[in-house]
């Protein structure tokens, strides 16, 4: 490779990392996927061939054409993508996107390898094993990602599981890697291909079922670790192919894809293994039944709840999965805005896995344009909660329920909470008493200074707001 290409690659990097960077703020993180896309592009444009021409000035037509033809396909077809999918929809897409990369990963690599195993003499095993690392965690994260998919869709939604089933998968990894190292040391053609397509398919077969037995609502963990699966294929490939950008690429959405799924995991404080292994929302799975709580549930109607918001100096939203199935974020800005002419000051508390997905809540609120100074993160909220005259829990369950502190028999016990029992008063809103994603009782529902506001939450602040304007 000439020492320019080299640099570019360096500059490529550099964009990549500075995108990462950007894309840690809902204010930058357009911006952010602008610089990291305009590095892919560049990377593009430095492609060589092995003898370090590159393919766009070699007279590789054919390549020419193909990669343009790939670019505006991509283009179109993620162009289309993003300005159509609904908002809610998005984890689905984030896993189809993500295993579309894996199987490309996979696929990059089988014919690297195929090759490879044809011209024997050359390729080494310091070569031959990162091209079957990519092609068994490339194909496994896009089986794996569909039926992540499905589940999102609502197809299947329960975890699948039967007896022995984690000693059938354990199996099955074993059969696979010990093709691996098989094909890696030994093969030669024609077995190698039969050889190398049995390891294939058992990898597909292998991401199906590693997700087939966990529960749906568990997807947004599976999808991140899917998706630093498939960073790590990516890797692979690029050191098969000696392509700095694609070694460097696929290393930061490796690193970033494991620290998501590990920062989720430590917010539900449940281990990866609990995730993956623990069917969580099976009859078989963790749940917890739902007991008796001492004191009584004290309802409130609309025109009262506003007469607390509307007077009150301080107010903290809550928001949680309710507010994003009822889709009322435009109706807690509209809430907000009122309050805030009444001379309130809101703000938004934020968990970080309140909803079903990474960034739930503020996409929504971004979406309904909440200025993001409003929003403020768990641990830099709790300090200040006992000083929030009202706290207005919308759709929240988890996140709020004080078992997490409380109850060290409880499911969530050790799970960072919102503390919004200790406010002056607590306003949530819900349709029922019913328990949210743990399956558990809220003792916060039951507290002296809590009223609950029954119905969906859009038409509750809808309400709301009417009763605020009111006042
Ligand atoms: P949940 O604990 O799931 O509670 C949501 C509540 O919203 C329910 O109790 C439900 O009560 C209410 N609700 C549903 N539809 C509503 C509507 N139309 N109007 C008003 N209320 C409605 O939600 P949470 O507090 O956001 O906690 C999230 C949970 O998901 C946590 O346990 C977390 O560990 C888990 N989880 C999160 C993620 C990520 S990455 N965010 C990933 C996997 C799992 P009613 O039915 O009575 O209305």
């Amino acid at each position: 490779m000439s020492a320019t290409i080299s640099l570019i690659f360096i500059g490529v990097a550099v964009l990549f990392i500075i995108g990462i960077k950007f894309l840690s703020s809902p204010k930058t993180a357009r911006i952010g996927n602008l610089v990291a896309a305009a590095g892919m592009l560049i990377a593009l444009f430095a492609l060589h061939t092995p003898d370090g021409i590159s393919v766009w000035t070699a007279g590789w037509t054919l390549n020419y054409t193909l990669i343009t033809i790939g670019i505006v396909i991509g283009l179109v077809i993620g162009a289309i993508g993003a300005y159509s999918v609904k908002m809610t929809a998005m984890p689905q897409m984030v896993a189809l996107f993500n295993g579309l990369g894996g199987g490309a990963a996979a696929l990059v690599a089988s014919l690297e390898f195929l090759r490879g195993v044809q011209g024997r003499n050359t390729v080494t095993a310091f070569i031959t094993v990162p091209m079957l690392f990519a092609t068994l965690i490339g194909s496994l994260s896009f089986s794996g990602s569909i039926i992540a998919y499905l589940k999102l869709q609502g197809k299947f939604e329960k975890p699948i599981t039967f007896p022995g089933q984690n000693i059938l998968n354990g199996f099955i990894l074993l059969l696979i890697l010990a093709l691996c190292g098989w094909l890696a040391f030994n093969a030669t053609i024609p077995v190698a291909a039969t050889g190398f397509i049995v390891m294939f398919s058992l990898a597909l077969f292998f991401g199906i079922a590693m997700v087939m037995p966990i529960g749906g609502a568990d997807m947004p963990v599976v999808i991140s670790l899917l998706n630093s699966f498939t960073g790590l294929a990516v890797a692979a490939d690029g050191f098969a192919i000696n392509n700095t950008a694609m070694v460097v690429a696929g290393t930061l959405v490796g690193s970033s894809g494991t620290l998501l799924t590990l920062l989720m995991c430590k917010a539900m404080n449940r281990p990866v293994t609990n995730v993956l292994f623990g069917a969580f929302g099976s009859a078989g799975g963790s749940k917890a039944v739902a007991g008796a709580v001492a004191g009584t549930v004290k309802p409130v109607q609309a025109d009262e709840a506003a007469l607390l918001l509307a007077y009150a100096q301080r107010v903290v939203v809550v928001p949680g999965y309710g507010m994003a199935v009822a889709q009322a974020q435009h109706q807690v800005r509209e809430l907000s805005d009122e309050l805030g002419k009444h001379g309130v000051e809101v703000q938004f508390a934020i968990h970080p896995v309140a909803g079903r997905m990474p960034g739930h809540m503020n996409v929504l609120l971004a979406e309904a344009n909440v200025p993001y100074d409003q929003l403020v993160e768990m641990d830099q909220i709790n300090p200040s909660m006992d000083r929030v005259d009202v706290c207005l829990v919308i759709g929240a369950n988890d996140v709020v329920n004080p078992a997490a502190r409380e109850e060290k028999s409880s499911p969530i016990y050790g799970m960072p909470i919102i503390e919004a029992d200790r406010c002056k008063s607590t306003i949530v809103m819900k349709r029922s008493m019913a328990a949210g994603f743990a399956g558990i009782e809220n003792h916060l529902f039951y507290k002296d200074n809590t009223r609950m506001l029954f119905g969906d939450a859009k038409n509750s602040l809808q309400a709301l707001i009417t009763a605020v304007k009111e006042n």
